[in-house]
């Protein structure tokens, strides 16, 4: 779809890119000649997806283990990327997420989303942004959303809640921060079957797209990897300069057709929530056991 080396030269920072939909947009930039940095808390997980990523396409993916919910870690890493020279892109892609009842969420089970999601995201963007700010460096951030950024997202509100803000954060500062040449646009995926999603939104679901996550989508099927990584490009690659402040859906008309949130799960009874509750538990303890930071 693009001309090969159409990234060349520039320097972009993936949060979360070290799975799923991270890893598929660093690809997507890599394999046209950009250089990636790609974070999150698992610091062999990120080496093993730069070693791979590197073998298939050559280029450079830099690990780095950092937790965006702590605003120093944020700036030390932004600081020290930079001393390595600036970055022209950043794509807020980190999140934590699961299902739950909204009255059966704790203050903490409502932070644990909204810090990595609302806060980590601002503190990723206001580093990076005011270093371009002050070195007059332009800059281009994408943030990934859902659509339940226009119509709510039941069972999943802390980040429905947390994903609004950043919709609002990337039209605020696309205006206020025009005028150094900084963009910021944002992408609303439909589903896009990953094990990280999947186990905290469709606990015992397939992730081949045969599942309910096909429900009230006109296509009737899930979005290809290919598709996402194609629109991360046109949105991070020059040319489109003057595009910035919309956020667009890739979700196959799921959100038009009046769907693409978890309101089905009012069927779902206190035995069916336990259950969940626990399969995702586990599988949060199992990814938390190989945390670096
Ligand atoms: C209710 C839950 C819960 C559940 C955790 N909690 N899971 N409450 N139902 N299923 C509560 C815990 O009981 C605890 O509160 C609090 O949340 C914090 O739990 P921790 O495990 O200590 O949290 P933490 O280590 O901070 O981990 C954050 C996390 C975890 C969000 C819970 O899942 C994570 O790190 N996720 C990262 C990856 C991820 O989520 N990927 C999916 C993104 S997909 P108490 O009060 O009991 O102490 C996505 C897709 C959107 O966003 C669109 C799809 C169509
Ligand atoms: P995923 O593989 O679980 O990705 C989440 C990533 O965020 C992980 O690599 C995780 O790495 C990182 N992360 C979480 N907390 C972090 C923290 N505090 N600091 C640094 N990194 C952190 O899930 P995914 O499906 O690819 O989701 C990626 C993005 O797409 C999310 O924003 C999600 O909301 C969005 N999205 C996904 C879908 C879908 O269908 N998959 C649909 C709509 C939107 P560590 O655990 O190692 O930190």
């Amino acid at each position: 779809m693009f001309r090969p080396n159409l990234m060349a030269g520039k320097r972009i920072l993936v949060t979360g890119g070290g799975t799923g939909l991270g890893r598929e947009m660093t690809e997507g930039f890599l394999r046209l000649g950009a250089e990636v940095y790609i974070c999150g808390r698992r610091l062999p997980v990120l080496q093993e997806t730069a070693k791979e990523l590197m073998d298939a396409h050559g280029g450079k993916v830099h690990a780095r283990a950092c937790d965006i919910r702590v605003p120093e870690a944020v700036d030390e890493m932004v600081g020290e990327i930079f001393a390595e020279g600036p970055l022209d892109g950043l794509v807020n892609n980190a999140a934590g997420n699961f299902i739950s009842r909204t009255k059966d969420l704790s203050h903490r089970g409502f932070n644990a989303i909204a810090n990595i999601v609302f806060h980590g995201s601002f503190y990723m963007t206001h580093s990076v942004g005011t270093r371009w700010i002050e070195s007059g460096h332009k800059g281009n951030v994408i943030s990934i959303l859902t659509t339940w950024v226009w119509n709510g997202g039941p069972f999943t509100v802390p980040s429905a809640m947390s994903k609004a803000g950043l919709n609002i954060m990337t039209k605020s500062l696309a205006v206020e921060w025009a005028p150094y040449g900084i963009r910021l646009n944002a992408i609303a995926p439909g589903p896009f079957p990953t094990k990280g999603a999947w186990e905290r939104l469709s606990p015992g679901q397939s992730t081949d797209g045969s599942d309910t996550a096909t429900q009230g989508i006109p296509m009737g099927r899930v979005g290809q990897m290919d598709e996402l990584k194609n629109l991360a490009v046109f949105l991070m690659a020059d040319g489109v300069d003057y595009l910035t402040g919309e956020t667009i859906a890739i979700d196959g008309g799921g959100f038009l057709a009046g769907g693409g949130n978890f309101s089905r799960l009012a069927a779902l009874g206190d035995d069916d929530w336990a259950g969940i509750k626990e399969m995702i538990t586990s599988a949060n303890d199992r990814d938390k056991a190989k945390r670096s930071v």
